[in-house]
Parts: structure tokens; C-alpha cells; sequence
């Protein structure tokens, strides 16, 4: 039998190996999910968007009214820390802050002090045959919350959602609220109508996704139209081309829809211009910006 050493993850102020790093059955991530979290990619050890990331870290803790622990500087410096103890080069550093341990009481405890998990795991991008094809969607009525914009760690709505694409063999779940485009059950979606990028408003029914923000304003530097408004569920489904963004699927296409070729069956001339320019845009390493 193999052995794989434990990767190196942080756990309250400690770096220590996973198989080590143990959490309270009371502690309220576990008990009520009542936490929030981050998802930072990181190219060539380089942490794409970070200052973005810990600002929308503290738009949740805000969003739940929880105490930042620790300042921005203190966070990077974790952050660089724990991507340095990885072997690998590309990661996906995922961070949590929980409520803390507490006796079980749905009210917020007094003088706890908040649960702080962070891991870094290998960076899995799409394929580049999935880049190349696009990947197929299922669509849903979006029957989550009313503050998707809080990044929480209570995500049994995102995970219902994601397993009916699961369970169609698809790659996310487009999903619709009272008629109009929210977002996919992990990732933000971005239309293409009539040559315009169209995105739903970043209001309290989709997660302000950074690689949203960040494909937005790529579009704005390369001369692309894009109106931010709300999209009608049929204006989405007889776009030209629908986009899925998130942090680690940077922009994909989606071609296939509930089963059926969409757009033609094949990305679009609008995605692949924004996926060259979205790569163009990511960090690289030394030798291959020096080139
Ligand atoms: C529900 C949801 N929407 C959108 C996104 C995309 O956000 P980002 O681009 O910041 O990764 C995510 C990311 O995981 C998500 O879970």
C-alpha cells in the first residue's frame, strides 16, 4: 500500500498535516454551516485576485455579522505561507471562518472566538477538451435562499443543485428565478446577445463572483460590449452563446442545454475571444513572463 504524506493545511494559527488537524463536533460550521468562506486560485504560486477575495471574505462576515479574526495582511500572510508548504505550483487555497464552538443554540455565542480552516489543494482546470467543445448545463428554478450573495459555508441549496447535473452526467445547473437569470449552482453564467456580453446585476440572488468581475472588465480593456442587466430565462436560452465563470473554471462555454446542442453545438467566436484574453490576464511564472 502507497502512503501519500497529509498535506499541510492551517487550523486556528497552526500549520500542521491533515490527519492532525480536528475540529469540535459544536462547532457551529458543523452544526448549522453557519460560516463563510473563499476560494482563491492560484497560478505558478501566485494567488490570482487575492486583495478582491479578502474583500468579499469581509463583505460576508459582515453579511452574518461576524468578526473578521485577522486583517488583510495577517490573511495574506497565511495564505503565501500555506501555498509555499504545497508541492504543487497551481492551487485552489480554500478558507473558512466559522462561529466558533458553542453549546447548540441557534442565537450567536458570546466571547467565542471563530474557527479558522484553510487548505490549499491542487488547481483542476477544465480540460482542454472541455475549453475546446464547451460543456453541457441542466437548468433548474432556483429555489436557494435570498442571500446568494453571501459566500456561506450553508450550501445544501448549491448542493441539490449541482447534483441534478450530476445526475444528468453535466457539468452545472443553470438555474431561474421568477423568470430571470440567476447564476449556475458553483459558478456565475454571462450571456451573449447579439454580440453583447449580457450578466445578471450582482444583486442578493447571485454570489459576486471575482471571475465574473474579472471577465468584465477584461471585456471593458478589449473593446467587448457589456451591459449588466437582468436576463430574461428565454433571452438566456436563445442567446448566442452562454458562459459559465467561476475561479476554477475560469470561463468555459456551455453547449449543450437540458440535453439539447445550444448554439450550435460549439463555443462561440465571443468565448473564445474572452478565453484568450482571460489567459493572457493570468499570472505566469518567471521564465514565462521573462520570455
Ligand atoms: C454559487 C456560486 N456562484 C458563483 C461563483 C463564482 O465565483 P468566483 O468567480 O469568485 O469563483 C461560485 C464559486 O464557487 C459559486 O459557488
Amino acid at each position: 500500500m502507497t502512503q501519500t504524506a497529509s498535506p499541510i493545511v492551517y487550523l486556528n494559527g497552526e500549520l500542521i498535516p491533515a490527519s492532525e488537524a480536528k475540529i469540535s463536533v459544536l462547532d457551529r460550521g458543523f452544526i448549522y454551516g453557519d460560516g463563510v468562506y473563499e476560494v482563491i486560485p492560484v497560478y505558478a504560486r501566485m494567488p490570482f485576485r487575492m486583495p478582491q477575495h479578502l474583500a468579499r471574505l469581509q463583505r460576508s462576515l459582515d453579511g452574518i455579522r461576524l468578526a473578521n479574526p485577522m486583517s488583510d495582511a495577517a490573511w495574506a500572510d497565511v495564505i503565501d505561507t500555506l501555498i509555499a508548504r504545497q508541492p504543487f505550483a497551481d492551487q485552489a487555497v480554500y478558507f473558512q471562518v466559522t462561529r466558533g464552538v458553542a453549546k447548540r443554540d441557534h442565537a450567536f455565542p458570546v466571547g467565542v472566538p471563530p474557527t479558522v480552516f484553510m487548505m490549499s489543494n491542487p488547481l483542476v482546470l477544465p480540460s482542454a477538451e472541455q475549453v475546446k467543445r464547451g460543456v453541457a448545463v441542466v437548468t433548474a428554478e432556483d429555489n436557494r435562499w435570498q442571500r446568494c450573495d453571501l459566500k456561506t459555508t450553508s450550501l445544501l441549496g448549491n448542493v441539490l443543485m449541482r447534483q441534478l447535473a450530476a445526475d444528468a452526467g453535466a457539468a452545472e445547473t443553470v438555474m431561474f428565478r421568477d423568470g430571470f437569470l440567476t447564476e449556475a449552482s458553483a459558478s456565475n453564467v454571462l450571456a451573449v446577445v447579439n454580440g453583447t456580453i449580457v450578466a445578471p446585476p450582482q444583486d442578493n440572488h447571485i454570489l459576486p463572483g471575482i471571475t465574473y468581475d474579472t471577465a468584465a472588465e477584461l471585456a471593458h480593456a478589449a473593446g467587448m460590449r457589456i451591459e449588466i442587466r437582468p436576463v430574461r430565462r428565454e433571452e438566456a436560452l436563445g442567446a448566442d452563446e452562454l458562459w459559465l465563470s467561476s475561479s476554477t473554471k475560469e470561463v468555459l462555454a456551455i453547449t449543450t442545454v437540458d440535453g439539447r446542442p445550444f448554439a450550435g453545438g460549439a463555443p462561440g467566436p465571443m468565448f473564445r475571444r474572452m478565453w484568450d484574453v482571460f489567459q493572457a490576464a493570468k499570472p505566469k511564472a518567471a521564465a514565462t513572463a521573462a520570455a
